[in-house]
């Protein structure tokens, strides 16, 4: 038996418009989206009267079951998984951690990890060796396992970290082959200086992990990776936004007709480090990631930034730890795992962070929760949209429900939550992922091993134009060569 579901009565938002119809689903797939459709009594129906159906999140940036700092997030693909269709999000892309420098065997192990997915998800890959192994198995990822995206870190001096020679040479390769370069923005030697100079005045504590790497830091490795992934002429993508600093550089670069991606993270959004000098060491300790949550003010920075698009879509970056890992911390701040939670927390938040307050409509929370992520990777409209053909990962949001946030309550792992206390307005009361309710009347039914694997394929809209820009250069390197030779 096919299962069938008609969601009537909403209003159906979509990134650029947004109207009141049923959505008609089938087999997991949207059939069709327009006012009074008429359907048997086999159909389950969602009454969304006075309701937003939108498609459901998608985040760009996650860490589950990521071995890190001397431990393994707390959340793994189900557990993550289960709380981000709890909070409204459908979909995510999680960071694939080479092994010894090995994208095949990274790959191998993130494909025994996410086998008990209960939503679908995909991968980018992080680089973080370089030699021409790597360069090869980039194109296997590329071609044959549906990865678009590389992550470099220009941080984490002594294991993630590359030069920007390597950095060069991996801009390069994502370049010729249609794949999306990303980086994590600080400059990791001055990061390196930075502890140092924590050690020597005897600052230890979580507040030593801001001191140690300013925003100036993210703003210059921004830069940096601007002018570096320019040089090569191809598309950049900055994870994490955590300053004004970094924005600029990224709101600089746009405004210059460089194709700039910036995307921030709940967090960087709208909380600021003031717990960093909490005195309990847990509670400070719960808000280290990096690059750090920066002084009240760049938050708000961000937010503005969000809202004239001079960003362009929200992830999270969850890399949940519980307490006894960040207790691995207690006696220096460099041992803290990095890191802080939001996969179930996204939607909600940004709802009423940004919805609520007007600082954006219901149509640019679409954009920016769903939809850019989608034509980002290249799954649009099959992913963030509500379109007939497209696949049924739908939430409905009652924006005169209220949500509160609390460890007790959250389905994640961990027994802490940064978002600790926040209630709000603007609730996701049902979840459909790949045509099924798994999250209704504060109740999830989620089947390990349900959710698809979505591959990615290479050449997004960013790559559009490229060609001919690199052509347009070098006629211009030849052109005076030219002249100078026929005047001769
Ligand atoms: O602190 C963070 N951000 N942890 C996750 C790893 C990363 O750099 O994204
Ligand atoms: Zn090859
Ligand atoms: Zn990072
Ligand atoms: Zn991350």
């Amino acid at each position: 038996s096919s299962s069938k579901l008609l969601i009537k009565g909403g209003t159906v938002v979509n990134a650029h418009e947004m109207e009141i119809a049923d959505v008609y689903v089938e087999d997991g797939i949207i059939v069709a989206v327009r006012p009074n459709i008429k359907v048997g009594d086999d159909v389950t129906v969602l009454d969304a009267i006075g309701k937003f159906v939108m498609p459901g999140g998608i985040d760009p940036h996650t860490h589950l079951a990521m071995e890190f700092m001397g431990t393994e997030t707390i959340d793994d693909f189900f557990s993550g998984q289960a709380a981000a269709l709890a909070g409204g999000t459908t979909m995510h892309i999680d960071f694939v951690i080479p092994v010894n420098g090995s994208l095949t065997a990274g790959l191998e192990s993130y494909e025994k990890k996410s086998r008990k997915s209960c939503m679908d998800y995909g991968f980018h890959m992080a680089i973080t060796k370089w030699d021409e192994i790597v360069s090869h198995e980039m194109e296997i990822m590329v071609k044959e396992k549906g990865i678009n995206s590389f992550k470099f870190f220009l941080a984490y001096k002594g294991s993630l970290m590359i030069n920007d020679e390597l950095l060069l040479q991996g801009f390069k390769k994502c370049k010729s082959l249609g794949a999306l370069a990303m980086v994590h923005a600080e400059n990791g030697d001055a990061v390196y200086e930075g502890q140092r100079r924590m050690k020597e005045l005897g600052i230890t504590g979580p507040e030593g992990h801001s001191l140690s790497r300013p925003p100036a830091l993210e703003g210059e490795a921004t830069a940096r990776a601007i002018q570096l992934a320019a040089f090569v002429n191809t598309p950049l993508y900055v994870v994490h936004v955590m300053s004004i600093e970094a924005m600029e550089e990224i709101s600089k670069a746009r405004k210059s007709g460089l194709k700039v991606i910036g995307e921030p993270v709940v967090s960087g959004l709208v909380l600021n480090e003031s717990w960093l000098w909490d005195p309990d060491f847990i509670t400070a300790a719960k808000y280290v990631m990096s690059p750090p949550i920066r002084a009240a003010g760049h938050d708000r920075a961000l937010q503005a930034a969000l809202s004239m698009g001079i960003l362009q879509l929200v992830g999270t970056d969850h890399c949940s730890f519980n307490s006894t890992q960040k207790a691995l911390g207690i006696d220096d701040f460099r041992k803290i795992p990095n890191g802080v939670n939001g996969i179930e927390e996204r939607m909600h938040v940004l709802w009423d962070t940004m919805v609520e307050s007007g600082q954006i409509s219901v149509t640019d929370y679409v954009r920016l929760t769903s939809a850019e992520c989608a034509r980002i990777f290249n799954i649009y409209p099959r992913k963030g949209a509500i379109r007939a053909g497209s696949d049924a990962d739908i939430i409905i949001l009652n924006p005169n429900s209220s949500f509160e946030i609390s460890a007790k309550s959250h389905h994640s792992r961990s027994d802490t939550n940064v978002y600790e206390g926040w209630r709000g307005k603007g609730k996701v009361e049902v979840t459909i992922s790949g045509g099924r309710i798994v999250w209704q009347n504060d109740e999830l039914k989620v089947v390990p091993g349900s959710g698809k694997y979505i591959e990615m394929p290479p050449f997004s809209y960013l790559f559009n134009g490229i060609e001919k820009a690199d052509a347009k250069y070098l006629s211009s390197l030849k052109a005076p060569v030219k002249r100078l030779r026929s005047a001769a």
